[in-house]
Formats: C-alpha cells, structure tokens, sequence
C-alpha cells in the first residue's frame, strides 16, 4: 500500500512537470489565446471591437491654448515678439462613426469619423465667446501669399489699403476657432470661389468629418485591423515630392491592432497632419491596473533629413528640424505645423520667439496602448499651428518685420479610459492571464509532488525500523 503510494506520487510529479515543460515549450495556451484574440479583434456588424469602434467609449477633450501677442508694434519694426500663453480653453470631443458600408467579403469597411465639439466651461480659463486673443492675421498672410500674380497684386494692395487691415488682429476665442467672416476674404472670395470668405482655425470642423475613409476589418489577418486603404477615394496623397511621403500608412490612431511587440512600429495617418507618421516604443506604463506601452511621436518625425526631404515644399526648401510646411493643404494658407513650444525643433525656432518653454512633459506626443488588445487606455496628442511671416516690401502691412515661424496657438487632444471599461477589459485580460498560466500550475503541483515523494523517500531511507514503529504505535496507544 505504502509503496504504491510512493511510486504513484513520484510518476505523478514527473508527469506533471514533462505535461507542463511540453506545454510551455509548445506554447499551447499561449497560442490559443493568441488565436482567440486574432479571430475575434475584427470589425463584424454587431462584435464588441465594432461597437467600440464606431462609437468610442473613451472621453476624448481637445484643449486649445493660444499665444497672445503683447508688443505688436514693435514686432512691426523688426523686434523679438513676446507671447503670453493663454488657455487651456476646453471641449469635450463627440466621436462616431457614421456611413457604415461593409466591403463585399468582410475584409473592407468603409465610413466617416464624425467629430463634434461641446464647450467645457469648468475645465477652462475663461468664456470663449468674450475673451480676447490678439494673434497673427492670417487672412491678410494667405492673400499676399495669393499675390503672385502682377494683376492681382495691384488690387489686393488697394484692398488692404481701403480696409484699413493691419498684420495684428483682436479676436475672441469663439472667433478665432470656429469662424468668423473676414472682409478681405469675402472680396477675394468673389474670383476665387475656392477660398471661403470666412476664417477659423477650426472653421467646418464641428459636427462634421475629414472624408471617407476605407479600412481593412482584420478579417484577413489580425495585423490589419483598422487598417487605412483609401481615404477620400486615393490610396494615397498627392501633396508631396515623393511617393513614401505620400504613402497613407496604418489606423487613423484611433485603434490598433491586438498582440503588439514592442519592437514594432506603428504607423499613423492623422488627416490634421497632412502625413502618415510613426511611433515607436518607449516605456512600460500602467493605466488604471492594466498594463500598457507608452508610444511616442519620435523626434526624427519631423527632422531636417534625407527621408523628410519630400515634405520640404518647393523642392530643397527645407525649414530645419521640427517644423513642417502644410500650406498645400490647407488652401494655400501659410501654416506650418510643430509640436507645442516647438518641442524637439531646432533652437533657432525657440530663441526667434520669447515665451517659448518647450518641455517633455508637457509638449510630447504619445499614447498608452494595451499590447494584448491594442486598446488606447490613455492618450495626449499635441501640435501647434504656427504661420511663416516675412517682410514683403509690396505690402506695407509687413513693416520691418523679421523672418520667422510665428506661433498661433497649440492643441492638447487627450484621452483616458475610465473606470468602468477599464474594469470590464480587466476582467478579459485576468482570464487570459489565468489560461496563459496553466502550465506553470501544472508545474507548481508537479513541483509538489516531487516534494512529497522526496520526503516520503527520504523518510523511508533513513529510518525504515523507527518509521516501521512509528506506525505501529498509534494503533497499540488507542
Ligand atoms: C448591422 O446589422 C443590423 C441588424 O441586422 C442592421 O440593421 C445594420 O444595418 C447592420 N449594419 C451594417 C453596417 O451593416
Ligand atoms: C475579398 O475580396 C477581395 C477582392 O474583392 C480579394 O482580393 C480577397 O482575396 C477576398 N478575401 C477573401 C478572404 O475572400
Ligand atoms: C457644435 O455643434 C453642437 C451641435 O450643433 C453645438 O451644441 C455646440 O455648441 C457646437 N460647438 C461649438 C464649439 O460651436
Ligand atoms: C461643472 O459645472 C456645472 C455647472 O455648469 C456644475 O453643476 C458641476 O458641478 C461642475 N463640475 C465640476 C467638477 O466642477
Ligand atoms: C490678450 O492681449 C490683449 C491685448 O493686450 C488683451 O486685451 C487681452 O485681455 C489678452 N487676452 C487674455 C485672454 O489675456
Ligand atoms: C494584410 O496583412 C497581410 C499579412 O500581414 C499582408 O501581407 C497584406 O499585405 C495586408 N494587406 C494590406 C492591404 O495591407
Ligand atoms: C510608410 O510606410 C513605409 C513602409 O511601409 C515607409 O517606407 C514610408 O516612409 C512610410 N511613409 C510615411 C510618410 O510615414
Ligand atoms: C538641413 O540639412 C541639410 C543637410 O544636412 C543642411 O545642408 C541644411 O542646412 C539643413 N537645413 C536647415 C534649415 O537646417
Ligand atoms: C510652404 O509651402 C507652400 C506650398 O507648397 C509654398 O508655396 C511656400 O513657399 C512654402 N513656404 C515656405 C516658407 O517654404
Ligand atoms: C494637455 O497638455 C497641456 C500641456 O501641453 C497640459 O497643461 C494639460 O494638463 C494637458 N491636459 C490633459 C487633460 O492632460
């Protein structure tokens, strides 16, 4: 009986830990699991990744801070400009898709991104509609930016002569984000019917969409989910020198794929940015519990080098590292794109400009992703919009004034998951760590019985006799 015993614990522990090393060198749990997620992290009508997808869970706010201009007239006569960072002003974003369309197999969708903004009055500063900004006036840059021609020259002279328009102009915040009608454009607007006669910098962009865009629903491998194939009918741009600049590449930056390795790289179109863009891997981070890749907006993004070169629009015109010219698509309008405080831009760009503090905390791009679902639990995605002044000597507006990158006004867009999804994504990714574990329990009972069965070996070796008396002796004491 005692033997049997033995000889069953000992096969016991050596079966267990053989079952458990074979499993965990063929990783079998580890791979199901992967599976599991690969089938099911795929846009089909009615799936949770889907309802996650065209209706966001996250809050999402967009926070706008702008750069008041405090000493315009000497900035007029070729001095330093000193800006007073004003904000945050802050909107809660309304996200969804809408216009659904699945392709014929299910490997396609199409749809828009729809995007509305509700004013957040007890996370900002101040009341949109009443405070005042004194910034650059960039209708006044995009029409002396249209006088090319000899013959339009001459009239949009006269015009900013007769309307009395100077290079600095007082608006509010509602105004100068969401729109308001400026004459000169509104004049100009009569021969070019293209450019709208009123100016914002977020003009047309509440309550509506950047296009249609088509994505692959990961049905033909998990590495595609989300994935942009067409956006506005082009499988890629048209602005750029070269056809790598002009790739579309990767999500929209909204989802990613599951099963993320940190040694990859993501790929992002942000339509605002006029250009795909990467990001690479950077830290481990924990949101609310769950474990997350911290993701960033690497410097070399926006560097004076041989792969940017296409972006350096006209050809060879590069502006140095950290700023990019996307006049072309933004109807010719002179604004160029940085991160905040030109972060991570060359120095000549800071000491141009005083109020300029820029900082990683504060100014860097980057998103928290959960690496088994490619969730975003956590996100800041932050730029500035700055316009190229120079002195034009046709147009007397310009004054003395230096050449420059000129900071308007930068954006906070940031995300965090709340408790609840948080909770329920928990729950998922503990099952799965549960599943992914079973061969190291299996291990630990291997381990054990291994115990048991030296102890009981042990015991048996060194005092067979006593032990043989041992047993004996609570049977003779009852
Ligand atoms: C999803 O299915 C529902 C119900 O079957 C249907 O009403 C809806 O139009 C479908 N959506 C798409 C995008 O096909
Ligand atoms: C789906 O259709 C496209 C073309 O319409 C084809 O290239 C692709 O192989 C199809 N995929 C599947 C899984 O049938
Ligand atoms: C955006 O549109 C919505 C609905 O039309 C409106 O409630 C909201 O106030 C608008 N936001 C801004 C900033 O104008
Ligand atoms: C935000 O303002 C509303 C009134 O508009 C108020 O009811 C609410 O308590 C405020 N919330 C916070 C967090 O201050
Ligand atoms: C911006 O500067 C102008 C002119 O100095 C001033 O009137 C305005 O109050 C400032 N705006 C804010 C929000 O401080
Ligand atoms: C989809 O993924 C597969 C495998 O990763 C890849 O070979 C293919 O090119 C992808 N399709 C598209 C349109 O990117
Ligand atoms: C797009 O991705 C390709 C590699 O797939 C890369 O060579 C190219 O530079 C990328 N383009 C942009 C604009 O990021
Ligand atoms: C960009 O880099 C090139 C080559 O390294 C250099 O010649 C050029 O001066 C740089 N341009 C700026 C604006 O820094
Ligand atoms: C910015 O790009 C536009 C359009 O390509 C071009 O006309 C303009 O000269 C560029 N600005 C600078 C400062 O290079
Ligand atoms: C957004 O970024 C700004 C600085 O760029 C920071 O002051 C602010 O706290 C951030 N907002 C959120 C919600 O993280």
């Amino acid at each position: 009986m005692g033997r049997c015993c033995f000889y069953t614990v000992g096969t016991l522990s050596l079966l267990l830990l053989v079952t458990s090393v074979t499993l965990l060198v063929a990783r079998v749990f580890q791979k199901a699991v992967d599976q599991t997620i690969q089938k099911n992290m795929v846009l089909r009508n009615g799936s949770e990744p889907f309802d996650y997808w065209e209706k966001p869970p996250l809050p999402v706010y967009t926070q706008f801070y702008f750069f008041n201009v405090t000493n315009p007239e000497e900035i007029l006569q070729g001095e330093i400009p000193r800006l007073e960072q004003v904000g945050p002003y802050t909107y809660r974003e309304l996200r969804s898709k809408a216009n659904i369309q699945f392709g014929e197999n299910g490997t396609t969708i199409s749809a828009v991104s729809n995007k509305g903004y509700v004013f957040e009055r007890n996370k900002s500063i101040g009341d949109p509609n009443v405070d005042l900004i004194r910034t650059i006036n960039i209708p006044v840059l995009t029409v002396i930016e249209l006088a090319h021609l000899p013959f339009l020259k001459t009239i949009i002279q006269a015009m900013l002569k007769a309307y009395k328009q100077t290079l600095f102009v007082t608006h509010t915040v509602d105004e100068l984000l969401w729109g308001y009608k400026d004459e000169i454009l509104s004049l100009i607007h009569v021969f070019r019917p293209d450019i709208s006669p009123t100016f914002g910098l977020f003009y047309g962009k509440n309550g509506t969409n950047d296009g249609n865009y088509v994505f692959l629903t990961g049905e033909d491998s998990y590495l595609n989910f989300t994935k942009i194939v067409e956006w506005n009918g082009k499988t890629s741009l048209d602005w750029w020198a070269t056809d790598k600049c002009n790739m579309i590449n990767g999500t929209d930056g909204d989802s990613f794929h599951p099963l993320i390795s940190k040694d990859e790289v993501l790929y992002v179109f942000p339509s605002d940015f006029c250009r795909s863009v990467h990001i690479t891997f950077s830290d481990y981070e924990s949101v609310e519990g769950l474990p997350a890749f911290r993701y960033k907006l690497p410097a070399e993004i926006l560097a004076n080098s041989s792969e940017n070169a296409g972006f350096c629009l006209p050809e060879g015109s590069c502006l140095g590292s950290g700023v990019l010219n996307v006049s072309i698509c933004k109807n010719g309008a002179p604004i160029i794109i940085s991160f905040p405080h030109f972060y991570q831009a060359d120095e000549k760009f800071v000491s141009a400009i005083q109020g300029m503090h820029p900082n990683k905390e504060e100014h860097e791009t980057f998103v928290d992703i959960n690496p088994l679902t490619g969730i975003i639990l956590r996100a800041a995605k932050r730029f500035q919009l700055n316009t190229y002044v120079k002195k034009v000597d046709d147009f007397i507006e310009t004054g003395n004034i230096r050449t420059m990158v000129f900071p308007v006004m930068y954006i906070n867009e940031s995300a965090q998951i709340d408790k609840m999804t948080a909770n329920r994504l928990k729950s998922v990714i503990n099952t799965t760590l549960i599943v992914t574990n079973i061969p190291y329990i299996i291990m630990a009972l291997g381990g054990l019985f291994g115990l048991i069965f030296t102890w009981l070996a042990c015991r048996g070796q060194g005092s067979m006799d006593e032990g043989m008396a041992d047993e004996r002796s609570p049977l003779l004491r009852t």
